[in-house]
């Protein structure tokens, strides 16, 4: 069976006092879930939001939004696994699509910061996804299958249960605009394909693909029901409680 499992990315919102406020009102309103939820801090909150997640023994992961390809040294302005490990994140995002397309993070660099995060113990969320023009010109497919294959490139299969893939096609990224809940599922079900195909059917039926891309309270549950759709990576509906919590408990709506 795989987990449900639900994630909020920050991204570049929320001052340390922001950060905690909306900390707070998830773990007060989220105390009974049983399904697995990561939020996202931008860097300069993660410690204070462990606090808060600690103090109430909340099980709501503490996720980090990009990590450094080096273990140390000389790297000005990146943050490493040991720093990202010591203020209690369990699981970073990597080669989201606005790292890929706004700061040109290649395939390879992004396989070299999954590997370092696996090999230290990090869960990974990999986003994959195409972007208007590519899907535009039929080859969605091929950007998923490249992004995907040279993102766990050299990665072995007994590693990859800290791996959760994320499919978000750049298009419907803080644009209003959702795959329909059939697009979605066909494009997890082709992930699934390449994942059996590489590697084996257990870890294609046990590994948790999120869908990605303007999810929020009114669209969650069609995009949850479907059989290949087992999360979402949720951007701009997880920065207030009152549209985070009911993507979280969409079961409930
Ligand atoms: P959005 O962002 O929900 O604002 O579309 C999703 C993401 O970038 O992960």
């Amino acid at each position: 069976m795989r987990k449900i499992f639900i994630a909020g990315n920050w991204k570049m919102h929320k001052t340390v006092g922001e950060a905690v406020e909306l900390a707070r009102e998830l773990v007060t309103a989220l105390t009974e879930e049983k399904k697995k939820i990561m939020i996202a801090p931008p860097f300069t909150a993660l410690n204070t939001v462990k606090e808060v997640l600690a103090e109430s023994n909340s099980n709501i992961l503490l996720g980090a939004q990009n990590m450094g390809p080096e273990e140390e040294g000389a790297h000005t302005g990146e943050i490493s696994v040991k720093m990202l490990k010591d203020v209690g994140v369990s699981v970073v995002i990597l080669g989201h699509s606005e790292r890929r397309h706004i700061y040109n993070e290649p395939d390879d660099l992004i396989n070299r910061k999954v590997k370092l995060a696996l090999s230290k113990g990090l869960e990974v969320i990999l986003c994959v996804g195409e972007t208007l023009s590519e899907r535009e010109s039929g080859i969605a497919e091929n950007v998923v299958e490249n992004q995907l294959i040279r993102g766990i490139e050299g990665i072995a299969e007994k590693q990859l249960s800290g791996l959760t893939i994320a499919y978000e096609p750049v298009w419907a990224i803080g644009t209003g605009k959702t795959a329909t809940p059939e697009d979605a599922d066909k494009m997890h079900g082709f992930i699934r394909g390449l994942i059996e195909k590489k590697y084996s059917k257990k870890l294609s039926e046990n590994i948790t693909i999120q869908y990605g891309g303007s999810v929020k309270p009114g669209n969650v549950k069609d995009l949850m029901a479907k059989d290949n759709i087992d999360g979402a990576l949720v951007g701009g509906a997880s920065l207030k409680a009152e549209t985070f919590i009911p993507i979280v408990r969409y079961d409930k709506l």
